[in-house]
């Protein structure tokens, strides 16, 4: 009987990230022709660009002697290690090994391998559990994909497990406490009872007494087998021009201490309020933003994973309890799913 205890259950999955998932993973302008070596779901990845420009992300780890493969070159079909020039080619099969006249797994796959699609400025990976070869089509919400839209991605990494910075996005009374002296959330009441509607594709939360003055409004959306995307409406009070803007995001474990932490920040406009606003984004509200996001940072830092083992939560709490139950759902299917391709290779 083959050993399944190796199998991850769904309390490990959730300790590294929801798997069969598309994860933000980096600028586009941090991958070029020098490879790059990331962690994302505690994974070691490497990423570099082809003479004609394309990404592309392996396994980290050269099939010699484990090396990292970051630390080598791009070369016509592939990567070169640079400890015995072994080179990989993109999809993970063994391309050159110049040190023998012959190699055993000369030809062979023995590198894990990313699908990969850039768009607005980033590079998405799919983490796939390894049970399909299917890649599924890449989703993104319709601020991303429509002209209408325009933005800027702000992304920072943060000493804390992912769920700290995930809970945190559906827990809308903290902009009237955590953020009350900053230029956004600065206003409106201080107490509300969060209203949760389920949708076809997800659940929003909303408060009671109030609409579009704080975060007030936020948006889960969970695509199966893609990804989930939590969005939120800030305003922007009149003395810098009124209207809102958008964050998009989900956070993307690093490993099970470090976060990369990104958001997509888009606003509706067109014309010459897009250019003021996109002139002041650079120039202004990029800096105030920022000083928001180390708010949330410096709490979020402090609070320890086992702490939900004795936390007593609020009404206001119900978003985080409520993509609690969504996640550990996904993972529990996950843990089942790969048992179920462990016994019928054990078969
Ligand atoms: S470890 Fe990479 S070629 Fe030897
Ligand atoms: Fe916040």
């Amino acid at each position: 009987m083959k050993n399944t205890s190796s199998i991850p259950n769904a309390e490990s999955i959730l300790r590294t990230g929801i798997l069969n998932q598309w994860y933000l993973v980096c600028r586009s302008e941090e991958v070029g022709a020098r490879p790059l070596g990331l962690t994302r779901l505690s994974q070691r990845i490497v990423l570099w660009r082809d003479a004609a420009g394309q990404a592309h992300a392996l396994e980290d780890f050269c099939p010699h002697r484990g090396a990292a493969l970051s630390k080598g070159v791009a070369v016509d079909g592939g990567i070169a290690c640079k400890y015995h020039g072994l080179v990989v080619a993109p999809n993970g099969t063994v391309a050159e090994v110049p040190a023998v006249e012959s190699c055993a797994y000369h030809g062979e796959k023995r590198n894990r391998t990313y699908a990969l699609r850039e768009s607005n400025g980033a590079i998405f990976l799919y983490f796939s559990d390894g049970t399909s070869d299917e890649v599924p089509e890449f989703w993104l919400p319709e601020p991303l994909t429509s002209e209408e839209w325009s933005g800027f991605l702000y992304m920072t990494e943060w000493n804390c497990h992912y769920s700290g910075p995930l809970d945190n996005r559906v827990d809308p009374i903290h902009g009237s406490y955590l953020h009350n002296d900053t230029f956004t959330l600065g206003f409106g009441k201080k107490s509300s009872v969060i209203m949760l509607d389920e949708t076809p594709d997800g659940f929003e939360i909303y408060r009671d007494n109030q609409a579009g003055v704080n975060i007030d409004h936020t948006y889960v959306t969970y695509r199966p087998g893609n990804n989930i995307w939590i969005e939120t409406e800030i305003p922007y009070p009149k003395s810098v021009g009124g209207n809102f803007f958008r964050i998009l995001g989900y956070p993307t474990p690093i490993d099970e201490n470090r976060t990369l932490i990104w958001f997509f920040r888009y606003q509706r406009s067109s014309g010459w309020r897009r250019d003021l606003w996109r002139f002041f984004y650079v120039n202004r509200l990029d800096a105030r933003h920022a000083y928001v996001a180390a708010q949330d940072e410096e709490m979020i830092e402090t609070i320890d994973h086992n702490a939900r083992h004795r936390e007593g939560l609020f009404q206001t709490d119900i978003g985080i309890v409520r993509l609690r139950r969504m996640l550990h759902q996904i993972a529990k299917q996950q843990a089942q799913a790969l048992q179920a391709a462990a016994q019928s290779v054990d078969g």
